[in-house]
């Protein structure tokens, strides 16, 4: 199946999503690594597959179960048959046996998974960045800074900078190293006094050529980084999730822009498990409450103490993950009861790059 997967989504190298995607391949026993993979056959023949994982992402003191859907492909030979549809309609009922309360994928094919009940939710942000605007933001010029290659004495320390990001997935002990040795990934740390304080990492297999798309570690161990991978290239995109960090203050303060996105396609899989999720010991929201809607499956319903507002699946995801409260929402609202929502919500939901499949 590999070898099959490996030839349509990446013309054929051998072992090549192997060596990208450790984690979301082989993590875990055989059985739950093969428990991922959703095949549609037509008779003997493999039709199409996804990827399916869930994993466990912290923000703001609260854990949600994430859904991921990946490696979505469709052998030439079936397609526009309505394969690919059945395999995703199998993944989310599988990411549901697994208890994630939303799921999340990466796609361009907006129509295509619109039709499925996924749509565009959460926030991003990128920062392109070129040697002069590190020069005017004052990255790399710290003397008592090195910046070096990622060696293998440095990780367990890197695993400890990443654990203080704003948001991120729960990681096994020894992953970074390992998702860190994808193909076409560079790993620099910054160290003071030859003490590890930042380390930025850029590239990922395909995907992610020239994205900074992971880093941690103080401000200004992160812009030296920064700045060693600008030296080497007309200019860099540095990514960051939505909540704004104190290593882009300075990029932002040279002139950079953040340039916002969305985190992904997005569909909520038990609407009620992810409220109680999203608002566990969050007093201002005590009296509210998002539920499906009791005439339809595919909608839901926003309730306050007397009053109830249908939204829509794509206003209802805005509501919990951003970009913002929906329009209809917020100018129906009274101003006590949407502050208190803005207090909470949306939550800042963010994965980073190496955990993307
Ligand atoms: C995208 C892909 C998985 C679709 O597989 P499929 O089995 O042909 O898809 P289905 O038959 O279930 O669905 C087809 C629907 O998706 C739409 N669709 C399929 N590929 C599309 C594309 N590249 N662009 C826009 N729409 C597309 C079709 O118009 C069709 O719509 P319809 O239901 O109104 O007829 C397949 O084309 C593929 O493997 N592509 C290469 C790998 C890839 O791009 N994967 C990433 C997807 S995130």
């Amino acid at each position: 199946m590999l070898h099959w997967l490996n030839a349509g989504l990446r013309d054929g190298r051998a072992r090549r999503l192997e060596s990208e995607f450790p984690s979301a391949l082989f993590g875990g026993d055989v059985s739950a690594a093969c428990e991922r993979h959703v095949l549609v056959r037509e008779g003997e023949s493999a039709a199409s597959h996804c990827l399916v994982r869930s994993i466990e992402v912290e923000a703001l003191e609260r854990q949600i179960d994430l859904g991921m859907i990946g490696m979505v492909y469709t052998d030439p030979a079936f397609r526009g048959r309505g394969a690919a549809r059945i395999a995703i309609e199998a993944g989310v009922e599988r990411l549901r046996k697994l208890g994630a309360s939303v799921a999340v994928l990466w796609s361009d094919l907006d129509s295509f998974y619109n039709r499925l009940g996924f749509h565009r939710a959460g926030i991003e942000n990128f920062y392109v960045v070129d040697r002069e605007l590190c020069r005017r933001a004052g990255f790399g010029e710290d003397d008592r800074i090195e910046v070096r290659s990622a060696e293998a004495q440095d990780w367990f320390e890197l695993e400890v900078l990443y654990a203080s990001k704003p948001a991120r997935h729960i990681r096994a002990p020894g992953e970074l190293r390992r998702l860190a040795a994808a193909p076409a990934c560079e790993t620099r740390v910054a160290t003071r006094d030859e003490r590890v304080t930042a380390y930025a990492s850029m590239g990922r297999g395909d995907d992610l050529s020239g994205v900074i798309h992971e880093w941690a570690g103080d401000a200004a161990g992160v812009g030296s980084c920064i700045d060693s991978f600008a030296r080497e290239r007309d200019e860099v995109i540095v990514l960051e999730g939505p909540v704004h960090e104190r290593a882009t203050v300075g990029l932002r303060r040279a002139g950079a822009r953040p340039n916002p996105g969305s985190f992904g396609l997005m569909k909520i899989l038990d609407v009620d498990r992810l409220w109680e999720q999203l608002t566990e010991s969050a007093d201002a929201l005590r009296d509210m409450r998002l539920t499906r809607s009791p005439y339809s499956d595919a909608e839901f319903v926003f309730e306050t103490p007397g009053r109830r507002y249908p939204l829509s699946p794509a206003s209802a995801l805005s509501l919990l993950f951003g970009p913002a409260l929906p329009r209809t929402l917020a100018l129906r609202l009274d101003p006590t009861t949407r502050n208190a929502i803005g207090r909470h919500l949306p939550w800042p939901l963010f994965i980073w790059g190496f955990d993307s499949i």
